[in-house]
């Protein structure tokens, strides 16, 4: 077989492989990536780029949206411009891939892994809040971890599988210790919470489209946000920052992390489709479920409707009986003691069904 009879469309997997995710691209792909090697137009210029940046915008009601070289490139400048001018000290995030480590990294600062709860394998965010409650303390107009003494400045909850991450305690959290919120709303494409698009819920979102996601451009990101002077901050950075079109004139340190034009047509053929992969793997879901949720003891990841119904969600299935899979440890829900009311003085609220086993975070090794 030649490299390309093996790379060919619809080549099936080696025997036993079941491959995460196939891309599929029978749309407009082939029309849009002509027009770009016809005119010419096939650098980090060009009319995609920009229609993919409001077609992604549009499809979750954000103003402004930022193409970018893949996803790690969105989340690094995402740190940047959502925390500019600060000294970023430690951040806090749910543990999965190294992605989002190493971008936190890029900036200087040191994550804090906050571990997944059971019913949607979402950011715990009770845990999350008995983080920011418990073990750090406000003091000089700052939230600081207790055991490490670093300051906390941003969440980054991960929406993942097609599944939103339980918001809105955190989202209070974070106004109330002034934090920013930075979604990582890769894998949820197209879910909604509470009536909110996945990507409309922080101050900024990022998103990839590497081969395996929901829309691919093969590699590629998007960092998207209400924020006129924060979207226009991720433009400058990720165009080298410069500050003259003629002269090299910087006023930064930049970055070269702009989309293709070519990546973005086939962007912007995946987004006419979206609704059409979204309702796919609903179905395609919809037979895991039928097939697996007959088994003694399987759960199903999430729920397909309600507050925090699924997107294009991936249908998930744990097998160990639910008893097994929900530790003693798991909170449930969330809670602010009186004795720790934030700066801005708000409300205590306590709505935590089971109380979080006291655990200790271990630090993170510093270099
Ligand atoms: C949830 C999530 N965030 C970020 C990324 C990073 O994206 P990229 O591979 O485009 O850098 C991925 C990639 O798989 C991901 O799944």
């Amino acid at each position: 077989m030649t490299a390309l009879g093996k790379l060919a469309p619809g080549a099936p997997p080696k025997a036993g492989f079941i491959p995460l995710s196939v891309p599929e691209l029978q749309g407009n792909e082939w029309a849009y990536v002509k027009e770009c090697l016809d005119t010419g137009w096939v650098s980090s210029a060009g009319a995609f780029v920009e229609q993919f940046e409001r077609s992604v915008a549009d499809a979750i009601g954000a103003r402004h949206a930022v193409a970018t070289v893949n996803g790690t490139a969105a989340l690094h400048v995402a740190l940047l411009v959502a925390a500019s001018g600060r000294t970023t000290r430690s951040w806090c995030r749910p543990s999965r891939s190294s992605r989002r480590a190493n971008a936190i990294r890029y900036v200087g600062a040191w994550p804090v892994f906050i571990d997944a709860e059971p019913d949607y394998w979402q950011m715990d965010v009770g845990k999350a809040l008995d983080f920011l409650e418990r073990q750090c303390e406000w003091r000089a107009g700052g939230l600081y971890n207790r055991v490490t003494g670093r300051q906390v400045r941003a969440v980054i909850p991960v929406h993942i599988l097609g599944h939103p991450v339980d918001l809105e305690p955190l989202r209070d959290a974070c106004s109330k210790y002034r934090l920013s919120l930075i979604e990582d709303a890769t894998e949820s494409l197209g879910a909604a919470y509470r009536g909110t698009r996945v990507g409309h819920l922080g101050d900024v979102a990022c998103f990839s489209f590497n081969g395996n996601k929901l829309i691919t451009t093969g590699g590629g990101g998007m960092l998207v946000t209400d924020d006129a002077a924060l979207a226009h901050r991720a433009r400058y950075l990720t165009t080298q920052a410069k500050d003259d079109s003629i002269e090299y004139v910087h006023g930064a340190v930049g970055y070269n992390y702009r989309l293709t034009n070519i990546q973005a047509a086939l962007g912007v053929a995946q987004m006419e489709r979206l609704s059409a992969y979204i309702a796919a793997k609903r179905r395609i879901a919809g037979i895991y479920d039928r097939a697996l949720g007959r088994f003694p003891g399987s759960r199903r990841c999430g729920k397909r409707r309600g507050p925090r119904a699924c997107g294009g969600c991936i249908p998930c299935w744990s097998t160990r009986p639910s008893s097994a899979s929900t530790p003693a440890s798991c909170c449930g829900g969330w809670s602010v003691t009186a004795s720790r009311r934030g700066p801005c003085g708000s409300r205590s609220t306590d709505r935590c069904r089971t109380p979080a086993r006291s655990r200790r975070i271990a630090p993170w090794p510093t270099g």
